[in-house]
């Protein structure tokens, strides 16, 4: 390891200076269908129309394919997602999803084996969960992938909303906007009044979890990448 950062000194300083962040994290989908239950409950949802905005390569477009555990109930599906509930989750019918699309600025291609080992090199020295997990949402994505929009969240918002979408959502992806259009994404959401799931500083100001928001409301505390959650709603 060590040798390979001296020996590629060259090429690991201009790819850290020119690369975005750039990780598709599939477990987040194992506190995501709670919020998206959540939304279910409020809107009296039958189907739902997805919007992801910031979806990377669009493993979690596909949050309902996979499977999931929680101490009230299941879902069936595969790869099967679990984790520790510090309080338990509502669980109740899950609406299925009638369309879904995403878009982002730069979504690898997970056609290719390059785009696969670019997201792995995202991942942390030792996750090997992290690296697993995506291999098996990988083989989900490669049977039917989502359709993915190349391009800015703001600038795709218009056309995207006046799709009609009744779920928008986006994980760990509006904190790399400025804070002036972060703001205009957020105040073209609420004018058009669709239901939103997005992840947020918590409003206990801690910096070791994310806060989890739907319609602005923060209904749990949860780990960056799915290890556990705390429903507070
Ligand atoms: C840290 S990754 C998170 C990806 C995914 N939401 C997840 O939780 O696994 C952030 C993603 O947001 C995208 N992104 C950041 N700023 C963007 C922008 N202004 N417009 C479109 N995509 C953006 C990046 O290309 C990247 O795919």
């Amino acid at each position: 390891m060590r040798a390979a950062l001296v020996d590629e000194a060259d090429f690991l300083r201009d790819w850290l200076a020119s690369e975005r962040v750039q990780t598709n994290e599939v477990r987040r989908c194992w506190w995501l269908l709670p919020c998206f239950l959540e939304v279910a409950r409020r809107r009296s949802v039958d189907a739902f129309d997805c919007v992801e905005f910031g979806c990377s390569g669009g493993l979690n477009l596909l949050w309902d394919r996979y499977g999931y555990e929680y101490a009230n109930g299941s879902f069936s599906g595969a790869p099967t997602f679990a984790g520790e509930e510090r309080t338990p989750v509502p669980v109740s019918p899950l609406p299925p999803v009638r369309s879904r699309i995403g878009v982002d600025a730069a979504p690898p291609d997970l056609n290719t084996d390059d785009g696969v080992r670019y997201l792995k090199s995202f991942v942390w020295v030792g996750q090997e969960q992290r690296l697993a997990d995506l291999d098996a949402a990988v083989t989900v994505w490669r049977r039917d992938p989502p359709d993915i929009v190349v391009g800015d969240i703001l600038d795709e918002l218009p056309e995207l909303l006046g799709r009609g979408p009744n779920l928008v959502w986006s994980t760990a992806a509006l904190d790399y906007m400025p804070r002036e259009r972060r703001q205009a994404v957020h105040d073209l959401i609420a004018e058009a009044g669709v239901a939103y799931v997005e992840t947020g500083r918590p409003l206990d100001g801690s910096h070791d979890y994310y806060g989890l928001f739907v319609d602005g409301d923060e209904v749990a505390h949860a780990e960056f990448h799915g290890a556990w959650v705390d429903w507070l709603a």
